[in-house]
Parts: C-alpha cells; structure tokens; sequence
C-alpha cells in the first residue's frame, strides 16, 4: 500500500467516525419528536399500491389519500378493487382502480402505460401484492410454487422498471418493498414463501445501493418486515407467544415509515433486536429457542392453504 492510499483509508475511517456521531446523535433526537412534526407533504404524489382490493394494500390506498395523494390501486380481485377505490372517492379522495395480474409481464407493461397516460408518473410505489400456499415442499404443485415467485418478487422488476426511469429523470419517488419477517428467518410451511420474501429484501436492499451509489438522493427507498398480520393471509395460525398484528396499525406504520423516509422497519420493532440470535447463538439451541419456546413450526402446521381457505 503506497503513502497516499494509506491516508486515503484514514480519512475515510475518520469520515466515517464522524457520520458515525452525527446519525446516531440524529437517530436519538428522532426518537424524542414525534413522527407528524417530520413528516413529508404527500399531497403533490402519486402512489400506486398493487394488492389494494383488500388487506393492508387497501389500508395503505386509503391511508395515502387521506394525507391527499393521488391513488392508484392494482389488483386481480376485481370487485374488492372496485370497493376500495369507492370508499376513497366517497371520502372525497381520488383514485383509480386498475386490473392488472402481476404475474403478466406484457399486462404490468401496458397497465403501466395506460396510468401515465391517464393519471401521470407514479411517485410513491408499494409492490404489496402477495401470495401464499402453504404447504412443505414435496406438497405444493409445480405451479404454485411459480406463482409465488412471480406474484411476491419477480413482479417487482417489471413494476419498479416500468416507473423507476420518470423517477430517476426527476430525482424524485419513493419505493416501498412490503417483505415479511419470514424473509428474515425462514419456517415451516413456506419453502417457496420465505425464499420469495428472502428475494425481496435482497432486491430491495440492491436497488438501495444502486440509487445511492448513482446520486439519486430524491428516491427514497422503504422496506418493512412485519410479523403476521390478522388479515386472513395466514389464516388458521395462532401463534403461541405473540398474537398477530392488526391490519390497521401495520398500514398505519407503513405510511408513517413513507412519510418519515425510513429506510427498514420490522413490525413489531422488538423483532429487530432478536434477529440477530440468528448470528450469534449456536444454531442448535436456535433450533431449541425456535421449536420449544417460539414454537414456530407447530404454529405454522395450523395454517390453511389455499384450497381450504376456498371451502
Ligand atoms: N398477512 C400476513 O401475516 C403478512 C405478514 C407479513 C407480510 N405480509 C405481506 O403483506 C402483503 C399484503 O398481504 P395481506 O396480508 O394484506 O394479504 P391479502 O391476501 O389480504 O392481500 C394480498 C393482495 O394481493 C393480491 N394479489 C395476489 N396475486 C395477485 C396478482 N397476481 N396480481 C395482482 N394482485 C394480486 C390479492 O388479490 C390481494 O388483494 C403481502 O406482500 C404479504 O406477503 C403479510
């Protein structure tokens, strides 16, 4: 290493003490100031939530033309649709309810095509639709499993590239990735799942550094973890130590982290400051932690699939 590398690699160590202070001196100051004093105006936006005809896609739509953003809502569900876009329009919100199968390459392509035309570029995207089986591996058909690859992660590339370049033009946007805490840990009963949610994060986390590493300061990127939500998804699980988390507070949560620019949030946070047992605990006793406290696995047996949740 010659001289001037050496203070190279010096000043950037002493860069980084420096940034080291003043975030984490800003991330204590954050925690005393409540969110709505920090919050960005979203009343010039456009957001497109994908899986808005219900759950907490619906939720997020209508949270966001609450605070007077333009909404976009995509789904397969064409009736819930329909009703989601009403509830906003009766409360005096705008909206636009689109069909669209994500799973459709060349129809998320001319879906996109037809929201610019008649509605503009969408600033705010919140790839939310998701999909699950449930079943152990041997047990869930060939199609299934491809169906939860292209609804929770490969629809993502067709949907963030058909509205990243309008955003990069004009350094601004926000993209919202809603992953799953079983994308941080996986469990019993979603082989196809956790990977698919496991992709999102790592697509997420990707397209983070390249917008950083490529100056677009003005697009902001947010992924968020939650825990199970009571919204029908994971239907018959009850889990043992924690109950599930209310629709409400999770899309309540979600527009908050948009409006503040978080970058990651885990619902419940608590879950953050357990992962990393993951890392640091021999994962044999993980293991124990895992069957004989949390239980995960007994849990996750109760959840019915998709033919069940039908009758
Ligand atoms: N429910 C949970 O416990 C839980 C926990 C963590 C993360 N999540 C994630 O949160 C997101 C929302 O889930 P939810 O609980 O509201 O579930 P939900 O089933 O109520 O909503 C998912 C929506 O996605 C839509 N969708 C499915 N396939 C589609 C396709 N091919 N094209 C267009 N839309 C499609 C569905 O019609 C539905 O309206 C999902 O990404 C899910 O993986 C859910």
């Amino acid at each position: 290493m010659d001289l001037a590398e050496f203070f190279a690699i010096l000043y950037d160590f002493a860069l980084f003490m420096v940034m080291a202070i003043v975030y984490l001196v800003e991330s204590l100051i954050l925690m005393f100031i409540p969110r709505r004093y920090r919050s960005k105006d979203l009343r010039e936006e456009i957001a497109l939530v994908t899986g808005a005809a219900g759950g907490i896609g619906r939720l997020i739509a209508i949270k966001l033309a609450n605070r007077g953003c333009q909404v976009i809502v995509w789904d397969i569900n064409k009736i819930g649709l329909e009703e989601t876009a009403k509830i906003i329009q009766d409360a005096g919100g705008k909206c636009w309810a689109y069909h669209c199968d994500i799973t459709d390459k060349d129809e998320v392509y001319k879906t996109a095509k037809l929201v610019k035309l008649e509605v503009g570029n969408v600033t705010i995207l919140v790839n939310n639709a998701g999909y699950v089986y449930g079943r152990t591996l041997l047990d869930i058909p060939d199609d299934e499993i491809e169906r939860t690859f292209k609804v929770n992660i490969i629809s993502h590339y067709w949907i963030t590239k058909s509205f990243l370049q309008e955003m990069m033009r004009e350094n601004h946007g926000h993209i919202v990735t809603i992953a799953s805490v079983a994308g941080l840990l996986g469990t019993y009963n979603c082989t196809d799942y956790s990977a698919t949610k496991f992709a999102s994060i790592g697509y997420h986390e990707s397209l983070f550094t390249e917008l950083k590493a490529h100056g677009y300061d003005g697009i902001n990127t947010t992924l968020i973890c939650p825990y199970f939500i009571d919204t029908g998804m994971f239907n018959g699980v009850k889990p043992r130590l924690k109950s599930m988390l209310q629709p409400e507070y999770v899309a309540s949560e979600v527009v908050a982290a948009i409006a503040t620019n978080e970058i990651f949030v885990v619902l419940p946070g608590i879950i953050k400051y357990l992962l990393p047992l993951k890392f640091l605990l021999p994962p044999k006793l993980c293991w124990i932690l895992m069957y004989h406290i949390l239980q995960g696995p007994q849990t996750m047996m109760m959840l019915k699939n998709r033919e069940e949740k039908i009758k």
